[in-house]
């Protein structure tokens, strides 16, 4: 049976370890990851109108405005590659009013993973953090180091991982995560996100393999 494309969301406090799973996702399952820090990013390092408005809110550590995330993330689902392949929506819905804006459009996704992690680890997580700025790669200091030499004098640290810029982030998802979760509870799988990276993704495969197989089974019947 031809696979139908999924429709993924993956969420869960600053450093849970949504960027570093949706690696291994895009890998198996050929997605098209869609990540609000990501896309804000390269705005903000391209000088872009958005990226000036945006990167006050980001280098504080607070969210920036829903009207100029929603745009863009409504604006990059509606691409002909994400339809065809589906999508990975990693970052967003962030408050009640952007998850509410997706259900206005009736964008849903097939399952919605949320990965739990220990405040203190977020933390630590979030400070050792650092990024390849060529491959986009994500590092930490103690948990991935980088392969080689060259790797590692090229990683930069981002301005909003300091820890008070993280406790902060923390503090804003924890007052967001109950409103959201509400409006996905039916299709809730929440993950223990403090183990290794390979045994989280192995439940995440897993989990996505069983939806992709009722979406093809459903398609069948049609
Ligand atoms: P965003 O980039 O989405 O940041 P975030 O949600 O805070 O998530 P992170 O990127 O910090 O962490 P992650 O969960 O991806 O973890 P990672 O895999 O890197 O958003 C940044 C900012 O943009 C926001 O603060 C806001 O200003 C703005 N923004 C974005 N979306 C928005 C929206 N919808 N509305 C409004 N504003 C928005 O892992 C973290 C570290 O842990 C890494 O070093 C990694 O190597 C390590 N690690 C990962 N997994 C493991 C593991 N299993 N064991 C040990 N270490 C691990």
């Amino acid at each position: 049976v031809q696979s139908v494309p999924l429709k993924v969301m993956i969420s869960g406090a600053p450093a849970s370890g949504k960027g570093t799973q949706c690696e291994l996702i895009v890998k198996k399952f050929g997605l098209v990851h869609i990540s609000t820090g990501d896309l804000l990013r390269f705005e903000v390092s391209a000088g872009t109108e958005i990226g000036l408005k945006a990167k006050e809110y980001m280098n504080a550590g607070r969210l920036v405005p829903d009207e100029i995330v929603t745009a863009m993330v409504t604006g990059r689902l509606s691409q002909k590659d994400a339809k065809e392949k589906g999508w990975l929506l990693d970052g967003y819905p962030r408050s009640l009013a952007q998850a509410q804006s997706l259900e206005n459009m009736q964008i849903r996704p097939d399952i919605y993973i949320a990965l739990d992690v220990p405040d203190d680890i977020l933390i630590d997580r979030c400070v050792g953090r650092r990024l390849d700025p060529l491959t986009g790669k994500i590092y930490h200091i103690k948990n991935f180091p980088p392969e080689n030499e060259e790797v590692k004098s090229r990683l930069v640290t981002r301005p909003d991982d300091t820890e008070e810029k993280a406790r902060s982030r923390l503090q804003i998802y924890k007052q967001n995560v109950d409103a959201i979760l509400s409006t996905y509870f039916s299709i809730l799988k929440k993950l223990d996100g403090n183990r290794s990276k390979e045994v989280v993704f192995k439940e995440i495969e897993s989990l996505l393999t069983q939806v992709q197989k009722e979406k093809s089974n459903q398609e069948a019947l049609a």
